[in-house]
């Protein structure tokens, strides 16, 4: 079959490592790619979101199912456009539709949704201008820090963590004001949660579920987890505090209800549920949905994910992934992120990217790359991501180390010590 992938990152570079060694796969599309994905099929010069362009390329190549990569065609509707054109109806989209991406697209509807479905997730109240006052009251009922959340897609930079109250009315006040835009219209004042945190995947057919291998992603920029905030920095798969009687809970108590409240409410969902949890006293709490897979958490899960990921897709589109079968590879996989210097910060792009022959032992996956006169160049902030294999842990984080030393560029950055806390 001919399958399209949309986005332009490391996790699609990983999806489509992943798709292309399906025997089931004809042909492969990305759009628009990089320089990575263009070793795992053909990329197309046109933008994730440009659903007229992405029209026309499926009725030029023939393609027969569309996986989405970033949250951002799936928050723009591409799922209902897709459904709504009739030459585009049987064409199966992994993703969930409009509706069902609010699960990521609003903080405050998936704070409703969570209550409604009694999942558990910190206490909260959503405020607007015309509640301002209300919140106020509310910060005070809480003990310090005080989280604020942006409603909408804030780029991961919606989130403020304050550790004073005054400075969080103050920062109330901006966010309601337009300091995120529109996205900050409403804001999620939360009970600030302690723990550690590890992200769950899912893939549903709206009905039946697979739970994926989970991972632990790295989003501070420096070393310990110190400095800003970034996409992450690296990941590591598995995540030893997610045992079998803690994932047991994930199951009973969030992904379970998650799909049948989804299914209650009539909301339909075909694609990966990202379940962003904390442990806090050995109980998982949901500290976020995403309606899409995790980057860089893609590329280390799918070095784990025996299975054929083009069989699953099928069963989504089918709604029989039930009849499915989802194998783990039992070693560890850990991503080593390769950023420009000064990211997360401003960074210059197009810095010429070397040593991608001398890389022995490693997956190199492709973040922010492109490819300008017969060179890879840079082109975002994150890089490109080192994955390797080991017996454990640290095996795999030695692997990753040491290719991400060989390849180089100007101003190359990346912690050394991802799943030091493990
Ligand atoms: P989010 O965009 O909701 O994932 O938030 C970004 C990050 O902020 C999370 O990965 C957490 O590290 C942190 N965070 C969000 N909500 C809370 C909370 N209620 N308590 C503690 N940390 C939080
Ligand atoms: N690694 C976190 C995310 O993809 O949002």
């Amino acid at each position: 079959m001919n399958i399209l992938l949309l986005g332009s990152g490391g996790r699609e570079h990983a999806m489509a490592w992943k798709i292309a060694q399906s025997p089931k796969v004809s042909n492969l599309y990305i759009a628009p790619g990089n320089a990575g994905t263009s070793s795992a099929g053909t990329n197309l010069a046109i933008a994730a979101d440009d659903f007229q362009a992405i029209k026309k390329a499926v009725n030029d190549y023939a393609i027969d199912i569309v996986i989405v990569g970033p949250e951002d065609p799936l928050v723009k509707g591409i799922v209902d456009f897709f459904e709504a054109d009739v030459e585009l109806n049987k064409i199966p989209v992994i993703g969930p539709n409009r509706l069902a991406a609010q699960l990521e697209g609003s903080k405050d509807f998936s704070k409703q949704f969570m209550v409604r479905n009694h999942i558990p997730t910190a206490r909260y109240q959503s405020v607007t201008i015309d509640t301002i006052e209300e919140g106020i009251v509310f910060l005070k009922t809480l003990e310090a820090p005080y989280v604020l959340k942006a409603d909408g897609l804030a780029a991961g930079k919606g989130v403020l963590i304050l550790n004073d109250l005054e400075e969080a009315v103050e920062e109330l006040k901006k966010m309601l004001q337009g300091k995120f835009g529109a996205a900050g219209n409403t804001v999620v004042i939360e009970e600030f949660l302690s723990g550690i945190e590890c992200s769950v995947f899912v893939i549903t057919d709206g009905k039946n579920y697979k739970i994926l291998p989970e991972a632990k992603d790295y989003k501070r920029i420096g070393e310990g987890d110190k400095g800003l905030n970034t996409g992450g920095m690296g990941a590591v798969s598995p995540v030893p505090f997610a045992d079998a009687g803690f994932m047991q809970k994930v199951e009973d108590r969030i992904i379970r209800p998650t799909v049948e409240g989804l299914n209650k409410e009539g909301i339909v969902y075909k694609g990966f549920i990202f379940f962003g949890l904390i442990k806090v006293k050995n109980e998982p709490v949901v500290i976020e949905y995403n309606a899409r897979m995790g980057d860089p958490e893609t590329e280390a899960v799918m070095l784990r994910l025996k299975s054929d990921i083009v069989d699953l897709f099928e069963g989504v589109a089918a709604g029989n992934l039930n009849e499915k079968n989802v194998e783990f590879d039992s070693r560890s996989a850990v991503t080593v992120m390769l950023v420009s210097g000064g990211y997360p910060e401003d960074y210059e792009k197009g810095k010429v990217i070397s040593g991608f022959d001398k890389v022995d032992g490693s997956i190199v996956f492709h973040a922010g790359t492109k490819e300008l006169d017969g060179k890879v160049v840079t082109n975002g902030g994150r890089v490109i991501a080192v994955s390797s294999y080991g017996a454990t842990k640290d095996e795999a984080l030695a692997q990753s180390f040491t290719n991400a030393q060989r390849i180089d560029y100007d101003g190359k950055y990346f912690r050394r010590d991802i799943g030091f806390d493990l």
